[in-house]
């Protein structure tokens, strides 16, 4: 049975369809079942709140055009920002999805090849559990790096320039231009550029090595020409 050609259909074809099908799909199901999902709201946490209040100060008029004036008692703006803020990570992650952010980024640093040295700690499981990884961005690859820990490692005008013209920022970037989420230059990004930052900033804020790069070197790599 096994040399024939039914035999290898039956093993590689269904068998290990069927145990990809068991360790992927069901085994998680069953290990996660308990622990309830989070949602936008529950991800909102200190770091990422100090990032979007920090977002109303770099682009007042941008911020106020988007989200109007937080009331002025502090309890009530307190809430406000923290609502607004769940909203614009929604509407990022939106961005995110259907921009096709993901065609060149991943959102996971895999156990292998000293991932961890390059992008911060390995992923865990339960960083996905949550309203934001539905569907998962994990990615399909990388044309450019992985953006895990990316929340903190730049500044929100950084990325406002960035996604403006990444070739501003980093010769001959790949990376397309968005200008559709600005009112026209980069210290006026709209509703959606300042949820698309807020997303941003996001990543890897909930980490305890959080911010992971503020002690971050470049370590120079040996290109071919070098090496020669
Ligand atoms: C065609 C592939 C491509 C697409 C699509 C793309 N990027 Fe990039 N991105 C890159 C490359 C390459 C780099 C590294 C060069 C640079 O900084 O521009 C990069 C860099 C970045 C960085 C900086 C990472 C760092 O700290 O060095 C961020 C953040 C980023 N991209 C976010 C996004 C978001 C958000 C989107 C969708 C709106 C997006 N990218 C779409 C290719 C892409």
């Amino acid at each position: 049975m096994f040399e024939r050609k039914s035999g290898i259909i039956l093993i590689a074809g269904i068998g290990f369809f069927a145990l990809a099908f068991l360790s992927n799909a069901v085994v998680p199901v069953l290990m996660y079942r308990h622990l309830p999902e989070q949602t936008a709201e529950q991800l909102v946490n200190g770091n990422l709140r100090y990032q979007f209040e920090d977002l109303a100060q770099r682009f007042p008029q941008a911020f106020e055009t988007a989200y109007g004036q937080p009331p002025a008692d502090p309890e009530k703006a307190g809430r406000w920002y923290d609502e607004h803020c769940a909203s614009a990570l929604k509407l990022g992650h939106q961005i995110y999805v259907g921009e096709g952010c993901w065609h060149c980024h991943s959102q996971f640093v895999r156990p292998v090849s000293n991932e961890d040295r390059r992008w911060g700690p390995v992923s865990k499981s339960w960083e996905y559990q949550n309203e934001l990884q539905r569907p998962v961005m994990f990615g399909t690859r990388r044309v450019g790096p992985d953006l895990s820990r990316e929340g903190g490692r730049r500044s929100s005008d950084w990325h406002a320039v960035h996604f403006f013209e990444p070739e501003a920022l980093s010769q001959k970037s790949p990376m397309p231009r968005y200008p559709w989420l600005f009112d026209g230059s980069p210290d006026k990004p709209n509703i959606r550029g300042l949820a698309l930052i807020t997303y941003i900033q996001w990543l890897g804020s909930w980490h305890e090595t959080y911010p992971y790069y503020e002690d971050y070197t470049a370590v120079p790599i040996k290109t071919a020409a070098a090496a020669e």
